[in-house]
């Protein structure tokens, strides 16, 4: 629709604070959110410094609006804050959406919950009972396990090239959901067999991003098996290299588009207290997929 037509004087305000953020598409996708849904919403980017996060925090909230993402490197900073957070926010140590009621800021962190509900969409499988191999040990890996051991995995082994990292996600899962997760290094990875005889690998390194697509954190001569799933949480380009490997043994595979569009699905659900049609979410995954080529 027409921006003349559609932004009006009371149009509600929903925002991103990241750094950078101009090549970010969660305009696009919120836009196209309250599009299809015919809501009177508007979604902006805002850049912002680590040291105006406060301010820029303050100012949304004096400002009116209803809610907004965070995005790198604002994620655990933002946390200081917000006046309430929810039990995903604590156990990630970081929030990805706050909305904003009676002048109180509440946090959250939908990118685990996205994850799980993009994995059924795009590929039918829950991980109820799943042998789950995560790659990488930063903020994506840790949304993603905490969510996979509450949603009932039956083990998570967390495989990073600095092993303190991955047993730092191992002990929070432990110690604090379910005794279910182990950590190691990639060589123990390959020894082990741990990933060879999961039933899903997600990759959350950026190894294979563009423009550096012919990386890729597996090493190429690991036999994979027809009926493992992997997932790769990048989805530019459309296929990565591991994408493009795991297809070749079988695999059943799935790229990151689906993560980013189901955490701001969840986001706007959480701003507009509804729960988005499946219809609606179909249409959203169409207009997006041309984001994933290239
Ligand atoms: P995010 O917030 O998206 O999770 P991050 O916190 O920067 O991003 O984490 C990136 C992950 O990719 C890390 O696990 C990182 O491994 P280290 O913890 O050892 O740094 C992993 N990664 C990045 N480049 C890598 C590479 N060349 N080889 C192996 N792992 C890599």
């Amino acid at each position: 629709m027409d921006i003349n037509q559609r932004v009006k004087g009371g149009t509600v305000l929903l925002g991103l604070l990241g750094n950078p953020v101009a090549h970010s598409i969660s305009p696009q996708l919120h836009n196209t959110i309250s599009d299809i849904l015919g809501k009177d919403t508007v979604y902006v980017a805002l850049r912002v410094q680590g040291d105006k996060l406060g301010e820029a925090v303050g100012g949304i909230k004096a400002c009116g609006f209803l809610g907004f993402n965070i995005t790198v490197p604002h994620k655990e900073a933002v946390i200081k804050f917000c006046d309430e957070l929810s039990d995903d926010v604590i156990l990630m140590g970081a929030a990805n959406t706050v909305k904003i009621t009676d002048d109180r800021l509440y946090a959250y962190n939908t990118d685990g919950s996205g994850f799980i509900r993009a994995l059924k969409l795009q590929t039918g499988q829950d991980v109820k009972g799943k042998k789950i191999v995560i790659l990488g040990a930063g903020g994506t890996a840790r949304s993603i396990s905490v969510k996979l051991a509450q949603e009932g995995a039956k083990s998570i082994c967390i495989v990073n090239r600095t092993v303190e990292k991955a047993r730092c996600i191992e002990e929070i899962i432990n110690t604090r959901i379910h005794n279910i997760a182990c950590s190691m290094g990639y060589e123990e990875a390959y020894s082990s067999k741990a990933i060879e005889q999961c039933d899903i690998i997600v990759n959350t390194t950026s190894l294979g991003l563009h423009p550096n697509i012919e990386g890729c954190p597996l090493d190429e001569n690991l036999q994979l098996k027809k009926n493992q799933l992997v997932y790769d949480v990048i989805y530019k380009p459309e296929k990565t290299r591991l994408l493009r490997i795991a297809e070749s043994f079988g695999c059943i595979t799935a790229n990151g588009l689906g993560m980013l569009i189901c955490q701001g699905i969840e986001a706007y659900e959480i701003w507009m207290d509804m729960k988005i049609p499946q219809k609606a979410l179909e249409q959203v995954f169409q207009v997006f997929i041309k984001y994933s080529r290239g």
